[in-house]
């Protein structure tokens, strides 16, 4: 089998065209998040999703503990708060800092005020994957506002629907 050059992997997985979210969760009184991509719907009954978090970083060590976390789906207009999840070197904090804001639900994981909508979830599983790990979450919450549009994340780009929809 030829090896697959690590350009052609990153080539062929950014030509998944994908929603953003920000992944929280809270654990000792301490809030943390990040952006993801890797967010799929995973069963109807009962109701689970998964999301893909790197090993390298916070977030799967304590969702393991705290056994819970929130998925925002990102609007259009959010771009800096996708921005402000991405950033490296952030620690676990009291509180997020402006311009998130963000309030608890059900299970006390934070949501991301002005998401297009939101999931709160109780860890169902944890999984390795590779470096990552895949938290599967049972869904004890979900919300949505059907008059916002997506964030929409394309070759290493942030899109509206209507650039993804005239090639853009
Ligand atoms: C659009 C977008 C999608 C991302 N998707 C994921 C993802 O699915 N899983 C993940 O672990 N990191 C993902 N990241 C990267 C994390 O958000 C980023 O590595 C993290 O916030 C940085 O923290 P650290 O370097 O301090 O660990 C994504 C970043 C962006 C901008």
């Amino acid at each position: 089998m030829p090896e697959v050059s690590p350009d052609d992997f990153k080539g062929a997985l950014g030509s998944w065209a994908s929603g953003v979210t920000v992944v929280t969760t809270k654990l000792d009184g301490m809030v943390y998040g990040i952006t993801v991509s890797s967010f799929a719907s995973l069963s109807i009954d009962p109701l689970l999703i998964t999301v893909g978090l790197a090993d390298s970083n916070h977030l799967p060590g304590m969702i393991k503990k705290s056994k819970q976390f929130a998925v925002s789906i990102l609007a259009s207009d959010q771009q800096d708060i996708s921005a402000y999840f991405a950033r490296s070197g952030r620690d676990p904090q009291p509180e997020f800092d402006m311009p998130v804001r963000a309030r608890v639900w059900h299970t006390g994981s934070p949501i991301i005020e002005g998401a297009i909508a939101h999931l709160d979830c109780e860890l169902e599983h944890a999984i390795q994957g590779g470096d990552h790990t895949i938290a599967v979450g049972r869904v004890v919450g979900a919300a949505y506002d059907p008059a916002k549009q997506p964030l929409v994340y394309f070759r290493r780009a942030y899109r509206s629907v209507s650039e993804v929809s005239h090639g853009g």
